[in-house]
């Protein structure tokens, strides 16, 4: 156990709280060049050199990095109310995804609109979307078979990134993307990739006017247009059975009787399929890499799948049987967690195990390296499935792990997107066995707001 992390054992109010340990004037400069360089390496060796808690300038700008499952737990679940999104990393994500769910700062705009949405995620809802599911993924890999037959190599996160907005489109809307998906999911990937920078070096403002800020403007205008698209072609026709369009166009609220705004009700629909496609579609382009990587892994779930599905299409009363299939998706999201980092604000003043945490301090919460502590997890960079058999699971403190986040602001979409991945992994492993292109260099990462496969995630795909 690393020395911060034990400070957890003094009792409180016996020892006055300390100060956050700081990061040297000299460090926070060479972490200022490096965080544009690396800032992944700059995270990991931070987190190494000044253990769970420090006090840092991410990007510039002051922050507490916490980095250990009991101050996690503590902000994100134990003292909730006394964060909230009013941060710097949530004041950039707003420029894009504006009111919507994902990005609210909180308190009661954001627990009203938590109430309407959570009955489109229950378990019996997600169950209705699981046709929708196999339905688009055995379209994708129909496609595939003619690549597939001339032995080429297929660019496959492209191809995911537009499966999974079909997806959440056709489940949670009841509407298809036609190329104006495509559109769509271009133009969120430079969005991304401008919001990404501005996050490592976040100058000049974004409300500037630069080329890349105007670019950003425009961009925002395109998705918005998509956005308005869809509402009207959602409006134009009855849905058979309520959806979750159906939920935020009947949406009242019970004191004042009012319903959402249309600007209200483009916001939440747009921060739900920001939320909904992107870090589905790297999780699954993290899965097929790693599959490929390891063939004793990849052999084990066709075992599973073969013997499990006998050709079959999966169906949801088919998960729970495949077991190793999902321990695959529960490692690959522990070491690829696409939704990779996020970030709090103090309300008011508090106190980390023992340390001092001053109200209007930025809380910066690391999934990557917070998946990686190697207190819990022993040779974490290896990729292991075994970690998830339930016997390793029991073993470890629960909170170690959390793709998904924790406390009242968890993953709303968890089921949906576990439900997603098991699917089309057994879908893909039924028909495919992949392998990657001879001779090519290991893919790195892009860490945008989520975190990418840099350059795409190619791959050889040979019929079973
Ligand atoms: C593998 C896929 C996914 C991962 C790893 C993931 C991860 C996360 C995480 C870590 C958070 C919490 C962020 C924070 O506390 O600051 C979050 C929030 C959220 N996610 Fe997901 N997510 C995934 C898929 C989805 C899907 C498919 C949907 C919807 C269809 C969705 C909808 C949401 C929403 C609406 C929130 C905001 C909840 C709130 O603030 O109340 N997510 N997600």
């Amino acid at each position: 156990m690393s020395t911060v992390s034990a400070r957890l054992d003094s009792p409180e109010g016996k020892n006055p709280p300390q100060p956050v340990p700081r990061l040297s004037l000299r460090e926070n400069l060479v972490g200022l060049a490096e965080m544009r360089r690396d800032q992944l390496a700059f995270l990991v060796r931070s987190v190494r050199t000044h253990g769970d808690i420090f006090h840092m300038r991410l990007g510039g700008l002051p922050t507490v990095m916490v980095n250990h499952p009991d101050y996690l737990q503590h902000v994100l679940v134990d003292n909730h109310q006394n964060y909230d999104k009013d941060n710097f990393l949530y004041r950039a994500t707003r420029t894009v995804l504006r009111e919507g769910l994902i990005a609210n700062k909180g308190g009661e705009p954001w627990r009203r609109h938590r109430r309407i949405m959570q009955p489109s995620f229950s378990r019996s809802s997600v169950a209705d979307f699981t046709t929708n599911i196999s339905d688009l993924t055995g379209d994708l890999l129909r496609q595939w078979e003619e690549p597939a037959g001339r032995g080429a190599v297929v660019e496959v996160t492209t191809e995911i990134a537009n499966l999974a907005l079909r997806i959440v489109l056709r489940a949670l809307f009841g509407v298809d993307a036609d190329d104006r998906g495509r559109r769509f999911e271009r133009d969120f990937l430079e969005v991304n990739a401008i919001a990404g920078d501005f996050f490592r070096f976040p100058f000049p403002p974004l409300s500037w006017y630069s080329p890349s800020r105007n670019r950003l403007r425009q961009l925002i205008r395109e998705m918005d247009g998509f956005i308005a698209y869809l509402i009207d072609a959602r409006l134009a026709r009855e849905s058979e059975k309520p959806d979750l369009f159906t939920l935020l166009l009947n949406a009242m609220d019970e004191e004042t009787g009012t319903g959402l705004t249309h600007e209200q009700l483009a916001n939440e629909i747009l921060a739900m399929i920001i939320a909904g496609y992107e870090t589905s579609s790297n999780s699954i382009s993290w899965i097929f890499y790693q599959l490929a990587a390891y063939p004793d892994i990849q052999r084990r779930v066709h075992d599973e799948v073969d013997s499990v599905l006998d050709g079959r299409v999966p169906t949801l009363d088919d998960l729970p049987r495949l077991t190793y299939t999902r321990m695959v998706i529960d490692e690959t999201l522990r070491l690829f967690t696409p939704a990779w980092q996020t970030m709090r604000h103090a309300v008011d003043d508090d106190v980390i195990g023992g340390y001092r945490i001053p109200r209007g301090t930025d809380v910066y919460l690391n999934l990557f390296t917070f998946h990686r502590h190697p207190d819990f997890w022993p040779d974490p960079a290896r990729f292991d499935p075994e970690r998830f058999t339930p016997e390793e699971i029991a073993r470890r403190p629960r909170h170690v792990y959390q793709p998904f986040g924790s406390g009242p602001r968890h993953c709303l979409g968890k089921h949906f997107a576990l439900t997603e991945l098991h699917i089309i992994t057994a879908m893909l492993a039924q028909a495919f066995h992949i392998t990657r292109p001879e001779g090519q260099a290991p893919v790195g990462f892009a860490p945008l707001i989520t975190l990418h496969p840099k350059g795409g995630i190619h791959l050889r795909l040979h019929r079973r």
